[in-house]
């Protein structure tokens, strides 16, 4: 399954489409068939055709983190089952006494797993806001190993300096890896930004039709890949050969769902923040975001224009007002997750950061009264409408 001709001189979205998806060489088919099978002939004993057992490796499974990689412009993809089996697959290079610090408010399941699982193993953590390097680097101890960041942050939307992180890290000697979910690598590509790990859950915007889960981990270090390809067959969370095939089909239509929704949710930004009903209304794209600026520099389409993505944050006000404006809603669904073709909303309070201490997430500003919007690739003025609706 070798790449036919130059794959990096090949643009995003040729990368998306071809990368990864060479026809299949028996039959010619051009849509790459799925391999379902758990294991594979040996021709004789230890002589094996490149394959195994399908927790270590799958045709399929190669071809997707062929593709995955290719898009972040990393050299090696590993994928799990989930977006926290990779994370907690990175987490789990580290030892028994090693410091992680992470962004704070980053997804809620991040801090469940962190605190409730690996602390209990000896790894320790702390939370950190990610806005101010110099603020990190008072945080990071003798026994720090990896910084971890979510940029924009989720649901508030507060960005990282990549640049200025990564040499904080190297100056330190401390492995940096960046959650991408929110951007995906045709909205932001840290790993050209001196990050040594890109970390994803695909079931976002990759997949993009809230059909599957999926997680990958990328980067350009081959010794970061071998251990976390030793972690991938170790711990055992991969995904389906059948997932991999739709995460497959997906990325070939990334670059076109995800500018279309960033489009709109900038134009429903804009929007929403003249509704006098509304307090606070939080999309990097808007000229009050305080990391305005950042944004437009760090977050760009593959041909370099500025992109501020598909998640908007605001409040409205009180529990009574979400619950009767969500109830108004016909089509916006109340559900977690975001990324998907389909506009979601949902409150970060008591959904995606329920395992979040309530003290913690009144501090960062995750009051009951915060909704979360996830938009979609339908028609941008029916979404305003749908909207408008509601808050009437
Ligand atoms: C930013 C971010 N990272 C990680 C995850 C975890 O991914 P998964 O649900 O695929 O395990 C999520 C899920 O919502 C997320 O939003």
């Amino acid at each position: 399954m070798s790449v036919k001709g130059k794959k990096n001189s090949w643009g995003f979205s040729t990368r998306a489409v071809h990368t990864g998806n060479e026809s299949d060489e028996i039959t010619g088919s051009i849509s790459p068939p799925i391999h379902l099978t758990a294991t594979y002939e040996q021709d004789a004993v230890g002589k094996t055709r490149g394959f195994d057992y399908s927790r270590v490796d799958n045709p399929t499974r190669r071809r997707i983190e062929e593709n995955l990689s290719s898009l972040e412009n990393g050299q090696y993809g590993i994928t799990f089952s989930t977006g926290m089996a990779a994370t907690t697959a990175l987490f789990q290079l580290f030892d028994q006494g090693d410091h992680i610090l992470i962004s704070r408010n980053t997804y809620g399941g991040t801090y469940r797993m962190s605190m409730e699982v690996l602390q209990r193993h000896g790894i320790e953590f702390d939370w950190v806001d990610t806005r101010d390097v110099n603020n990190v680097a008072t945080r990071i101890k003798k026994n720090t190993k990896l910084i971890h960041v979510e940029t924009p942050t989720n649901p508030l939307l507060e960005l990282c300096d990549l640049e200025a992180m990564s040499s904080l890290c190297k100056d330190r000697g401390i492995i940096l890896s960046v959650d991408n979910t929110f951007m995906s690598p045709y909205g932001q590509r840290p790993l050209e930004l001196g990050a040594d790990i890109v970390m994803h859950s695909t079931t976002k915007s990759l997949s993009g039709h809230s059909d599957i889960l999926g997680g990958a981990l990328i980067t350009n270090d081959a010794v970061l890949s071998e251990k976390l390809h030793f972690m991938q067959k170790a711990t055992g969370a991969v995904p389906s050969p059948f997932d991999c095939w739709i995460l497959l089909r997906s990325t070939k239509t990334l670059a076109l769902r995800y500018q279309k929704a960033s489009d709109s949710a900038n134009e429903i930004a804009g929007w929403l923040a003249n509704q006098k009903k509304l307090s606070k209304v939080v999309y990097p794209g808007l000229k009050n975001h305080p990391q305005y600026a950042l944004a437009a520099k760090q977050q760009t389409t593959p041909d370099g224009s500025p992109i501020f993505g598909n998640m908007i944050s605001f409040e409205i006000g009180s529990d009574n007002a979400r619950d009767r404006f969500i109830n108004k809603l016909q089509l916006f669904t109340l559900a977690e997750s975001l990324g998907g073709v389909e506009s979601l909303i949902c409150s970060p309070y008591s959904m995606t950061h329920a395992a979040l201490p309530d003290q913690k997430k009144l501090e960062m500003g995750i009051t009951t009264s915060l909704l979360r919007l996830s938009i979609g690739i339908e028609n941008a003025e029916d979404l305003k409408n749908d909207l408008s609706n509601a808050l009437r």
